[in-house]
């Protein structure tokens, strides 16, 4: 049994590129995957919420030490942490927002990147918990940052997603990116995206 986790990070609903690119992937992993579990979360319309002062203090606080604010503060990190673990694969659509990722993403990532849970400190170095998983990212940018293009060095998404999945031990990375949606490649870097989709849907 395979367990898919499958995340979707942009605000809209039917007009979003990444979610309909996202969508495509599964229909495909679907039918060539017969024995799987896809669990879903949607950010995009389902916002959790900022880490405030307490819940740093939790983050910081062994949890046999914790008092009752601090448990109820950490439940929700937690409950993510549990539900991310649980999957073996991990399929996340995110737009390009000002060069990097949504706000509400973010968020997401500073509530599963916790110590003792998924990475660890060991003789002053950094070590990923998560191991063995694999992830697809699919992005959605309004601009063109193919490696060719002018921009391309201005892409904080991919090395930051790169980084941060690294970070907690995630080496397994892989990126589709639909570039340049709000010029006129757009039909031909739907048509590329949905191409590398069905490749990657049928190996992966
Ligand atoms: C707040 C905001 C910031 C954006 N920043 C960028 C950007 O930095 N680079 C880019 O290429 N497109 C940018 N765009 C365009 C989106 O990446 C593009 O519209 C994409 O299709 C959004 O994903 P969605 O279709 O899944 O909603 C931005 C759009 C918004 C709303």
């Amino acid at each position: 049994m395979t367990n898919l986790l499958h995340i979707d990070t942009s605000p809209r609903k039917e007009e979003s590129y990444s979610r309909t690119l996202s969508r495509e992937f599964l229909e495909t992993w679907k039918n060539h995957h017969p024995n799987i579990e896809i669990t879903y979360r949607d950010l995009g319309l389902n916002p959790i919420p900022y880490i405030d002062e307490l819940w740093v203090t939790a983050k910081f606080t062994k949890p046999d030490h914790y008092t009752s604010d601090l448990a109820d503060v950490i439940r929700l990190s937690d409950e993510l942490i549990d539900e991310f673990l649980a999957a073996d694969r991990y399929v996340i659509s995110s737009p390009m927002y000002n060069l990097s990722i949504p706000a509400v993403f973010k968020s997401y990532i500073d509530h599963i990147v916790r110590p003792g849970r998924t990475f660890t400190v060991d003789a002053g170095s950094f070590k990923g918990l998560v191991t063995g998983k694999k992830i697809l990212i699919i992005t959605a940018r309004g601009s063109d940052f193919r490696p060719e293009s002018a921009l391309a060095p201005i892409d904080f998404q991919e090395p930051y997603l790169k980084a941060i999945f690294n970070f907690i031990g995630i080496t397994d990375i892989q990126f589709i990116h639909a570039n340049g949606l709000r010029t006129e490649r757009r039909e031909q870097a739907l048509a590329e995206s949905k191409e590398a989709i069905r490749a990657i849907a049928t190996s992966w």
